[in-house]
C-alpha cells in the first residue's frame, strides 16, 4: 500500500472480528515502530504484546467497563465540548473503551525508558523521550493499517498504568504512553465523522 493511502485510510477502530494477528505480521509492525525519528538516538524502546485472553482480561480488569447515558452527558457538559462532530467522537469512544482492547486480537503496550520527569518537565526538551515514542506509536498505526489491521488507544486513567507494571512486570523506570489495540475491523463499522480542515487556512507561507 503506497504511504499516502495508508494516512488516508488509518481511522481509530473500535470494532473487531473475532481473528487472531500471527506473530509475524506483530513483528514487522513493531519493526516498523523502530524506525521512528527518536531525540537522543536510542531508541529505548520496548513493545510488551498480550495476545493471552487470561492476561489480557487481568490488565483491563481496572477499566470501566461502559458509561450511564446520565455520566456521558454529563461528561460532554463537564468538558465543555459544544462541537457537534466532537461530541460525535467522544459518544462513539467513550462507552468502548473497556471492548474496544478486550476485543482486540492483541494490545500493545509500547513502554520508554523515563530518563527526565515526563510528567513534571523543566523544559520542552524533557518531553523529547516522549515525543519520540508517539512517532513509534503513528508508525504502528500505518503499518498495522498497511497490512489490512486497524489499531486504537487509550490514554490511562489513575491507576491504569501502574496496574498494567504489576501484571505484566515492567521496570519502574519504564513508563508506559498508551494502550494500543490491534485487529481485524468489524465489516459493518460505520466510521465517525472526521472533522474536515481547509489546510488553506492551517498553511501560512513565510508566516502567520
Ligand atoms: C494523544 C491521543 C490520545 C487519545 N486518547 C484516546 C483514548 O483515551 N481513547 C480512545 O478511544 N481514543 C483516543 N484517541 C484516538 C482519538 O479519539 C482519535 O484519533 C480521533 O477521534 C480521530 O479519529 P481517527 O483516529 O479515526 O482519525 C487518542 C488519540 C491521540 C492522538
Amino acid at each position: 500500500m503506497d504511504l499516502y493511502e495508508a494516512i488516508n485510510r488509518r481511522r481509530t477502530v473500535r470494532e473487531f472480528e473475532a481473528e487472531p494477528i500471527s506473530a509475524d505480521v506483530l513483528e514487522r509492525i513493531i519493526r516498523a515502530a523502530f524506525k521512528a525519528p527518536t531525540n537522543d538516538h536510542m531508541r529505548d524502546w520496548h513493545y510488551i504484546i498480550v495476545r493471552d485472553k487470561n492476561v489480557t482480561a487481568k490488565l483491563l480488569d481496572i477499566i470501566p467497563k461502559g458509561i450511564s447515558h446520565e455520566d456521558m452527558e454529563a461528561l460532554i457538559k463537564d468538558w465543555d465540548l459544544s462541537d457537534s462532530i466532537q461530541q460525535e467522537c467522544y459518544r462513539n469512544a467513550v462507552p468502548k473503551q473497556y471492548r474496544m482492547l478486550f476485543d482486540a486480537s492483541a494490545v500493545i503496550i509500547p513502554l520508554l525508558k523515563q530518563k527526565t520527569d515526563i510528567l513534571h518537565p523543566d523544559n520542552v526538551s524533557h518531553l523529547n523521550g516522549f515525543a519520540s515514542i508517539w512517532c513509534s506509536i503513528e508508525n504502528i498505526f500505518l503499518a498495522a493499517t498497511a497490512e489490512g489491521y486497524g489499531c486504537n488507544l487509550r490514554i490511562p486513567l489513575g491507576d491504569e498504568a501502574e496496574h498494567a507494571r504489576t501484571v505484566l512486570g515492567f521496570p519502574n523506570d519504564y513508563f508506559m504512553p498508551c494502550f494500543i489495540g490491534i485487529g481485524v475491523p468489524k465489516s459493518d463499522i460505520v466510521p465517525v465523522t472526521q472533522k474536515e480542515i481547509d489546510i488553506k487556512e492551517r498553511i501560512h507561507w513565510d508566516r502567520f
